[in-house]
């Protein structure tokens, strides 16, 4: 409610720090796939964040009970619940929304890779992103659904064909692969986690997934008879998840946490200058340059880099492929040979259903 916003007088010493929150923008946020592993922790993040006054669910089941338990939270966002009510509901939920966040699509279980998701996860993301384009076109999109790999040229396609497709409101969410970098670079060398930022850059399944160990800030070095088993740990951490929920699921409440960072970080950048997070977005061509042509014979045209936000999305991609170690360069190769089959596998789910 709008008493929420306001803040009791304070003293002058605190004055620019309390206009600031003052004017802090709140945005209207959609969870599609809300009643899921992942979208109920995610949407709960949501819900309790000062950063969100709206918070709109949306699945094809249990949104209602979903919506009546985050609503008793007294926290200021304001929740609404939809289903698809005869295909009234997802314009509902739509309507008016800045950031659209999409869980929704069936997880791996043990023995799948997220490829093997694509047959039924290809059609959820191409009809909810088509909903998006309808009904809240300049949103910011955020795909969770794997494989992201593919998912987000399905997405790109569909905002392509309804002349709505603005790459830098379009975002891949690989944030849990960093996020499990610093954790897995702390259980080697020691430390607190969150002490440690590593770029990870590429796509998001196994060895599209290119951690850049030589570039962890603050600079650490990895013994040399570790690399391989950390790299490896990296790209396939969501394994480990598998196996261990053994029938039950993928990453849930790691993937709830880093989606609501990245969500997090996309709601300050429209207040704030300097935040950068990685995130698989349009970039044709520019990573890996002359390299990925000479390694696949044409571009790749997205992958995930470090991106700065701003108030329109992704401001500025830095790339930090050509500081990469020989090591990693030959990471970079396996990793291009598979982006660029999943890239082209989404973008023709599209274009030849055209
Ligand atoms: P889940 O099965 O627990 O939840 C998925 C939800 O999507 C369900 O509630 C389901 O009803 C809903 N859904 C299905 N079709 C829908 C539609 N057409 N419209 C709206 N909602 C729909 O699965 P989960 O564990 O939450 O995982 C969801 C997806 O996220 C999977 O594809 C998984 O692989 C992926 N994932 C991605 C990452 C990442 O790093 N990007 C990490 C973990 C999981
Ligand atoms: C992950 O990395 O945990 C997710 O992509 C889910 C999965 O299938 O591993």
């Amino acid at each position: 409610s709008p008493a929420c916003r306001v803040a009791p007088p304070r003293p002058s010493v605190e004055r620019e720090k309390a206009v600031e929150e003052l004017t802090i923008h709140t945005i209207p946020t959609a969870v599609l796939g809300a009643s899921g592993g992942i979208g109920q922790p995610l949407s709960l993040l949501l819900a309790i964040s000062p950063l969100v006054d709206e918070l709109s669910l949306y699945d094809v089941v249990n949104t209602p009970g979903v919506g009546a338990d985050l609503s008793h939270i007294n926290s200021k966002a304001k929740v609404t619940a939809f289903l698809p009510e005869d295909g009234a509901g997802l314009e509902r939920a739509l309507t008016g929304c800045d950031i659209v966040v999409i869980p929704a699509g069936i997880p791996r279980k043990p023995g799948m890779t997220r490829d093997d998701l694509f047959k039924i996860n290809a059609g959820i993301v191409r009809d909810l992103v088509t909903g998006v384009a309808k009904f809240c076109p300049k949103a910011f999109v955020l795909i969770i659904s794997n494989p992201v790999n593919s998912t987000v040229p399905i997405a790109a396609e569909v905002l392509k064909a309804h002349n709505v497709f603005e790459p830098t409101r379009l975002f891949g969410v690989t944030s849990l692969d960093v996020v499990r970098a610093s954790t897995f670079v702390a259980d080697v060398v020691g430390g607190c986690p969150t002490q440690y930022t590593v770029p990870v850059i590429g796509g998001h399944s196994g060895e599209t997934i290119v951690p850049l160990l030589s570039q962890i800030s603050p600079k650490t070095d990895i013994p040399s008879d570790k690399l391989d088993a950390l790299v490896n740990r990296i790209q396939f951490g969501g394994d480990e998840v598998v196996k261990a929920k053994d029938g039950l699921g993928s990453a849930t409440l790691s993937m709830a946490y880093a989606g609501f960072k990245f969500a997090e970080a996309l709601l300050k950048a429209k207040t704030q200058t300097g935040i950068v997070e990685p995130t698989y977005v349009y970039l044709p061509g520019v990573p890996g340059g002359e390299e990925v042509k000479k390694a696949i014979g044409g571009d790749i045209d997205f992958f995930a880099v470090p991106v700065e936000l701003g108030p329109s999305g992704a401001v500025k991609a830095t790339n930090p492929v050509p500081n990469a170690t020989d090591y990693e360069k030959a990471l970079l190769v396996k990793c291009y040979e598979g982006l660029k089959t999943n890239i082209v596998k989404g973008t023709e789910f599209i274009t030849n259903q055209a």
